[in-house]
């Protein structure tokens, strides 16, 4: 490993380049600095389609600097839109779907993912992902409003039916409670739906 393991990005985009191929989907939900939207466009190559969100301005061109520094830009389709909306934007399916949670390095700290867009965009991925892709999240708890994102996506994704998603959690069991972790959701089967998860109680869905 080129990396260490207290770097999850690395971690994640070792898993993640194991299962995509040139040609394939996928989509960074939160572009930040672009350098998860870089990863997937390497990855997919000319061929593929990389669909990157972000709210912030700042974000998307430090983003679009990033790609065209590496001529990666041709195949990422970058939109200024709440990750919620993805729906909107990205045609057919997905094999990978990232989200790094939080606020964008080095700009404002107080402008960070929210639940309830987090959650809501969760639940477009999950439509959006193919059979055997993967939903990967990284989550913050250290800044204010964190730990309670970081609970209530625990919450949802705990509550998705086992027969038609794996969902895997990493945390570090060494250091401050508050620390840094990773779930990876899979989609096990095409068809799934509400009937087939017990209502969660924390998240306030019915999935
Ligand atoms: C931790 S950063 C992402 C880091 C990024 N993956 C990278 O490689 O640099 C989180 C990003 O999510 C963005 N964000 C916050 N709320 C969002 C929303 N509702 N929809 C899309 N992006 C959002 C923030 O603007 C911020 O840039």
């Amino acid at each position: 490993m080129a990396f260490g393991i207290q770097d999850i990005q690395g971690y994640l985009r070792l898993v993640l380049g194991s299962i995509l191929l040139k040609g394939d989907t996928a989509v960074d939900a939160t572009a930040g600095r672009g350098r998860d939207t870089l990863f997937l466009a390497q990855s997919v190559g000319r061929e593929g389609r990389v669909y990157a969100f972000d709210i912030q301005p700042e974000a998307l061109s430090e983003t679009q600097r990033r790609l065209q520094e590496h001529a990666q830009h041709e195949q990422v389709v970058l939109s200024r839109l709440d990750h919620a909306r993805m729906g909107e934007v990205v045609e057919g399916r997905a094999k990978v779907v990232m989200f790094n949670l939080g606020y964008l390095p080095g700009g404002d700290h107080a402008l960070t993912t929210q639940s309830e867009s987090t959650l809501a965009a969760m639940k477009a991925a999950l439509d959006l992902l193919e059979v055997n892709g993967i939903m990967a999240i990284t989550a913050y708890r250290a800044h204010p409003g964190g730990d309670r994102e970081a609970f209530e996506v625990d919450a949802f994704l705990a509550g998705l039916s086992r027969s038609a998603f794996s969902v895997l959690k990493g945390e570090y069991i060494n250091q401050m409670s508050n620390a840094p972790y990773w779930i990876l959701v899979q989609r096990k089967r095409e068809d799934f739906g509400h009937e087939d998860s017990p209502p969660n109680k924390n998240s306030g869905t019915d999935w």
